[in-house]
């Protein structure tokens, strides 16, 4: 549905509904404003369920239209039972959702989504970002179907693989000397110069709000019912923020009757401004990235606080995952659950481990796992970690057996 207002998130100032991005009294980060009353007027559970197999279900409470191939939009992904990883971990119940199965294999397809239907609104011809990998793909691609231009900006150092999936849409893709920060300083300063949809600039306070859906997609796949945890990996902090409120606004809307779950958060070692404040009771401050999860190396989160607060209200908790971890947790979920996530769900996997360990989360707890991107994209990270094998044969049977060490 369309928003007429923006608000801050931190300030409270309000702004008329145009493509901004950020607070200019106090720099925090925007948010549509919604009229719940009249929401809860049109919105049940059954509306939801005529609703398309796409985030658009959700369109009473996402900031933008629905475009015309709503049906086919990202989302509406798979939430699959993991009883031997649950074991393995040592959880009651395992859930995971698999939004590798979204268009470009991410989340970001979601964010996407909202963030263009708003460009077009808008009447921007030419879709950018600041990426660590997957929102390149994703805003590639949506560029490509809608037949826009699509301008990206991301680290040089990101992996083959993330780039390869991005130009093959026919994106110009720039590959930036410096880190994610160093990016996103120099496309700030872009965005002031061209009249473009940057999905996480200008069109930021629309684009958040698509990540919203998963929350509200776990509950609707659960059966309309919460799970007790839910475990997710932390980059700018945005998505872990929007999650928290996409339960209170299902709660508000009378949508739900089970408690809200506690939101635990991961971030590798080597960028981990979010769990570091977290642990330390204090305020998020700047780093510096050398991590091997490139898509979560965010030294300057724009939602660090508000995850951090995300979790204290939710009543969960924020881990740093060793490096040395990332790698053997996504073959450990290869191998027990037959998912292949990316260096996040290896941070992912690593946060639920912790929170097992440390008894955070149990054997009574019914626990919802979010891979947001697939190890296809990052094969490198894992590859010391597989205990599967190939071996070279000829094209013998005896020789096969004598391999396989069964007696012919
Ligand atoms: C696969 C994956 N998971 C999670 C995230 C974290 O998202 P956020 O920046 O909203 O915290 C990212 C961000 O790029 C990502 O690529
Ligand atoms: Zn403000």
């Amino acid at each position: 549905m369309s928003v007429d207002v923006l608000r801050c998130r931190v300030c409270e100032s309000e702004y008329p509904a145009i493509a901004h991005g950020i607070c200019a009294r106090c720099f925090g980060p925007l948010e549509p404003v919604y009229d719940w009353d009249e929401i809860a007027t049109r919105v049940s559970r059954e509306s939801i369920e005529a609703g398309p197999l796409s985030i658009w279900r959700y369109a009473d409470l996402l900031p933008a239209t629905p475009p015309p191939d709503a049906a086919s939009g990202p989302g509406w992904t798979p939430l699959i039972p993991a009883p031997r990883l649950a074991a393995a971990v040592g959880v009651g119940e395992l859930w995971l959702k698999l939004d590798t199965a979204n268009p470009t294999h991410s989340f970001k397809d979601r964010v996407v989504a909202v963030a263009a239907a708003k460009a077009v609104e808008f009447g921007l011809d030419t879709l950018s970002c600041t990426s660590t990998g997957n929102l390149a793909g994703a805003v590639a691609a949506r560029a490509a179907q809608l037949g826009m231009p699509a301008v990206i900006f991301c680290p040089a150092s990101l992996e083959l693989e993330k780039m390869q999936a991005t130009t093959v849409y026919g994106a110009r893709v720039f590959g930036v000397n410096g880190s994610y920060d160093d990016c996103s300083r120099l496309v700030s300063e872009l965005a002031g110069e061209v009249e473009w949809g940057f999905v996480n600039v200008n069109l930021r306070s629309y684009y958040a709000e698509g990540s919203k859906s998963l929350a509200f997609e776990v509950i609707e796949q659960l059966g309309w019912e919460t799970p007790d945890a839910v475990v997710a990996p932390i980059a700018s902090g945005a998505m872990f923020s929007k999650l928290w409120q996409g339960y209170n606004q299902f709660e508000r809307l009378g949508l739900i009757d089970t408690p809200k779950p506690r939101l635990y958060g991961g971030q590798a070692e080597g960028c981990s401004p979010v769990a570091s404040a977290f642990a330390e009771d204090r305020r998020v401050s700047p780093v510096r990235p050398n991590s091997i999860a490139r898509s979560l190396a965010i030294g300057n989160p724009a939602d660090g606080d508000l995850a951090i607060s995300t979790a204290r209200a939710s009543g969960g908790a924020i881990y740093a995952v060793p490096e040395a971890d990332v790698g053997p947790n996504m073959a450990f979920l290869a191998e027990l659950a037959g998912v292949f996530g990316e260096t996040a769900a290896g941070v992912t996997i690593g946060a639920l481990r912790a929170a097992a360990a440390r008894g955070d989360i149990g054997e009574n707890d019914r626990v919802v796992a979010l891979i947001t991107g697939t190890g296809l994209k990052t094969p490198g990270a894992v590859a010391g970690s597989v205990t599967g094998t190939i071996v070279e044969i000829e094209p013998d049977v005896d020789a096969l057996l004598d391999e396989l060490g069964v007696l012919a």
